[in-house]
């Protein structure tokens, strides 16, 4: 069921976007060697918090945490931790999905701890520009396969993976709405693009083999081979315009 939304959804969506975004703002300010992903999980609730938002992940089929925050080889779903300890040259995907008044916002940035590796530098680059190549394709009268196969065809043409476990999805009063967005896919095919769409889009992006695994926590995806991964999100309305990304802040490259 596709749920076209109103002005008056996409405005409350559009505080929880803003939540999103902010929290990235201050993590991408703060994070350091030594913190732990906990320490990131309680920016994440006490910025949603300043902006009358909660995390729509806490308690969804029962995810313990406000946020998810995957380090390295892990994909998605990572279970914030104060054990684990970022050092310099992790890549850390903080994932987060805030609700205002029961409309929610998803998005996803991989950070930077401290000066990264060559190779870990241009797998996050990679992973973010597919986000903008599959933006492209946003338009009223494409289609939703349109987008997923510029990412696949980006991705692939760098060398890299795109997951076939998870997709991006259109978001409202619930996290997973339809259409599905996978990151694989043939031009031309799928659900038609409208105005009033909301879209997550969202490329996870594996520098070795496609398969993951998940960790017996029943949350963690790591990749197989333990190579890195990267992730980039964003909620995106289509509009008669063309598209607004609700989820960046001001200022954000
Ligand atoms: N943000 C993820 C998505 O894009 C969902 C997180 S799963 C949760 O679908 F359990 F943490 F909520
Ligand atoms: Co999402």
């Amino acid at each position: 069921m596709v749920y076209i939304k109103s002005k008056r959804e996409i405005a409350l969506m559009k505080v929880a976007g803003q939540a999103v975004a902010d929290a990235f703002k201050t993590i991408k300010e703060v994070i350091k060697p030594g913190m732990t992903t906990m320490d990131i999980d309680q920016i994440v609730i006490n910025t949603f918090i300043k902006h009358g938002c909660i995390s729509a992940e806490k308690g969804y089929y029962g995810y313990p945490a406000n946020a998810c925050v995957s380090v390295n080889e892990e994909l998605v779903h990572g279970i914030p931790s104060n054990k684990k300890i970022l050092k310099e040259g992790d890549i850390v995907s903080v994932d987060l999905v805030a609700s205002y008044q029961g409309y929610m916002a998803d998005a996803c940035r991989t950070f930077a701890v401290g000066k990264l590796s060559d190779r870990a530098e241009k797998l996050v680059k990679v992973t973010k520009d597919a986000f903008f190549e599959g933006l492209k394709q946003v338009k009223v009268g494409n289609y939703i396969g349109d987008i997923s196969h510029a990412i696949q065809s980006y991705v692939e043409n760098h060398g890299y993976n795109v997951t076939r476990d998870y997709t991006g999805h259109s978001i409202g009063t619930h996290m997973h709405e339809d259409p599905t967005i996978p990151n694989y896919g043939k031009a031309g095919t799928g659900m038609k693009i409208e105005e009033g769409m909301s879209l997550c889009i969202e490329p996870m992006v594996l520098e070795g083999k496609k398969d993951i695994r998940v960790l017996p926590d029943g949350w963690t995806a790591v990749s197989k081979d333990h190579k890195l991964t990267a992730h980039y999100e964003n909620t995106v309305i289509v509009t008669s315009e063309g598209i607004e990304i609700i989820t960046m802040y001001e200022g954000e490259e």
